[in-house]
């Protein structure tokens, strides 16, 4: 592993912003420099305003790595999908409180489909539809920008956002941000009790390359 950051605290690394022409190389690249997990943006066009990849790509991935993947379910109707999702290899699913009518089913689901759950709630989402599900949650995902896209500017207003969930969910819940995380950004999210970080840009738009953009953010 890269650095000497706190060990408590995860890089996960969002293909979103990758070279999909060399997909399989540039995991293997954030896996020799010691990205700890391989985040997967699945969109829509519908729940969000962009298409992205589905389950094939997941499955390609599956078989290039042994970092947990991590599969960020920007879409509606979820449930659909989630025993897909987990065949082709995600370890941690999530799915979006806004797009979620049965919230508590969906995580049910994902973990009866053998997968940690989450929950990602967008900047706007009160934490408050957390209150019921904190049982059934293995990861909240507080979203720094609006869904949808990689490269947004990180939104300040999210700071104490991101301390709520850490008082209200506890240290066994792992609480992580995804969106505009940075060298700038993250040591302010780990301050604000965040441990789990999720980056795109900042690792495979990093001028010094894939290394150098996990050596940053650590
Ligand atoms: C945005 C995605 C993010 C995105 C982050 O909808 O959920 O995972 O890839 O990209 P950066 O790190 O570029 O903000
Ligand atoms: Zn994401």
């Amino acid at each position: 592993m890269i650095g000497s950051g706190d060990p408590a605290i995860k890089i996960s690394v969002s293909l979103l912003a990758c070279d999909f022409a060399r997909i399989g190389e540039q995991v293997s690249e954030a896996e020799r420099a010691g990205a700890d997990i391989i985040h997967l943006d699945v969109m829509d066009g519908a729940f969000v305003p962009n298409i992205s990849f589905g389950v094939p790509v997941i499955n390609s991935v599956r078989k290039v790595t042994g970092l947990p993947l991590q599969t960020h379910l920007m879409i509606q109707d979820a449930d659909r999908y989630i025993e897909a999702f987990r065949k082709a290899g995600s370890d941690q699913i999530w799915v979006h409180a806004e797009a979620s009518p049965h919230l508590h089913r969906s995580l049910q689901a994902i973990h009866a489909a053998g997968a940690k759950a989450g929950v990602a709630l967008n900047p706007h989402t009160p934490l408050d539809v957390l209150e019921w599900v904190k049982d059934d949650l293995d990861a909240v995902l507080i979203m720094t920008v609006n869904p949808g896209f990689g490269g947004q500017s990180f939104i300040e207003a999210m700071l104490p956002k991101i301390r709520a969930a850490r008082a209200m969910l506890g240290p066994n819940v792992d609480v992580a941000v995804d969106g505009g995380v940075d060298a700038r950004t993250a040591p302010l999210v780990v301050d604000a009790g965040a441990n789990v970080l999720i980056a795109g840009t900042a690792v495979f738009s990093h001028p010094g390359g894939v290394a150098a953009g996990i050596a940053a953010l650590r």
